[in-house]
């Protein structure tokens, strides 16, 4: 058994394919540089001792004895070590240090990042078998959905987990495959702005569109969204009609930018994030008025696309820039890096 571990999971960046995860979609994310790292001492004890460098704050709790969940980051540790148990997996007593150079509540992933690192740091001092990517994300979904409060789905978890340099990553959240994409740039440049608005998603209207989506498959009897066909659109009324067409648009337009970056068409890329940006503020409803400033900004730098990114209300906001555009003040170029890793064990 290993006496110290270390795990790194990063943020993600969805380039196009919102609100589709929870409704068997598909999306096109791909995991950034930045995120969270977790390290893990053995502590000869049945005690989890968890530090939160950059909060200054600590947390001490006996293992089994999690509940009930205290909310804030703790909520995050307490939860990654019942769900482990839970699903069956071998938990150690660990001195925890975490630290992170991911904005938190920012629209990058930040909680998927954490949990991700976690759960990871956590097996490997527990030398557990390699956990595969779906069960892995879904053990770290539910420390999100019942422990922290939001109903997320799987989107950032296996964002964090399945990233490769160079590519993003086409998930069919029906079928479970999950495919690398070229990203090729060029000179053009994807970045990120922050719209200064943090949201979380437990008390946005997160929570509200997930309802609206059940209540959808209710009324039409579907078993997911991804079974909606256009004519079943004139059944709805006002405005789940819109909530579905937004989910079916979206789709398809997460395949027409795979389509067009395998043409190297920037330019089609663009026109599709501008029409997922616009589909997700006036059919979806997810933008304030800071997202749509900062889509604006972008655009006035000579954005060929930009969009309100992740679940919406707040956070950052994606743009592709043309070779010749000045990024706007206070944008990060953004590309796609390696997915989590346990670095020591
Ligand atoms: C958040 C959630 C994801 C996904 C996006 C919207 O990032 O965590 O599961 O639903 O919103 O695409």
């Amino acid at each position: 058994m290993p006496s110290h571990t270390a795990a790194f999971a990063p943020g993600r960046v969805n380039l196009i394919g919102e609100h589709t995860d929870y409704n068997d979609g598909l999306a096109l994310p791909f995991a950034i540089d930045a995120g969270v790292r977790v390290d893990a001492t053995a502590s000869g004890d049945v005690a989890i001792h968890a530090h939160a460098v950059d909060l200054a704050a600590t947390d001490s709790y006996e293992l089994g004895g999690e509940g009930p969940s205290p909310g804030g980051w703790r909520a995050f540790v307490r939860g990654a070590t019942a769900e482990l148990a839970a699903a069956g997996l071998p938990v150690r007593g660990a001195s925890l240090e975490i630290s992170g150079t991911i904005q938190r509540g920012a629209g990058l992933s930040s909680s998927a990042a954490f949990e991700v690192a976690l759960c990871l740091a956590l097996l490997a001092l527990a030398d557990a078998d390699v956990v595969p990517p779906w069960p892995l994300a879904r053990i770290c979904s539910r420390v999100e959905n019942d422990w922290v409060g939001a109903q997320t789905g799987l989107l950032d978890q296996l964002a964090s987990l399945c990233g490769r340099e160079h590519a993003a990553i086409r998930i069919d959240f029906r079928s479970g495959v999950i495919e690398p994409v070229a990203l090729e740039l060029g000179d053009w440049r994807l970045v990120t702005l922050d719209s200064g608005v943090r949201h979380t998603h437990a008390e946005s209207g997160y929570n509200d569109r997930r309802r609206e989506c059940s209540e959808i498959c209710e009324q039409l009897g579907l078993g997911s969204l991804r079974e909606l066909e256009p004519a079943m659109l004139e059944r709805l009324p006002e405005p789940l009609d819109r909530r579905a067409r937004h989910v079916f648009e979206e789709n398809a337009r997460v395949d027409a930018t795979v389509e067009a970056l395998s043409r190297g068409d920037l330019a089609a890329v663009g026109r599709l994030l501008d029409a997922s940006h616009a589909s997700l503020r006036d059919l979806y409803e997810v933008s304030v008025p800071e997202l749509e400033a900062a889509v604006a900004a972008l655009h006035a730098a000579g954005a060929a696309g930009a969009r309100l990114m992740g679940g919406g209300f707040g956070g950052h906001v994606l743009g592709l820039l043309p070779p010749d555009a000045v990024a706007p003040e206070g944008a990060h170029e953004v590309s796609p890096g390696p997915g989590a890793r346990v670095l020591e064990r």
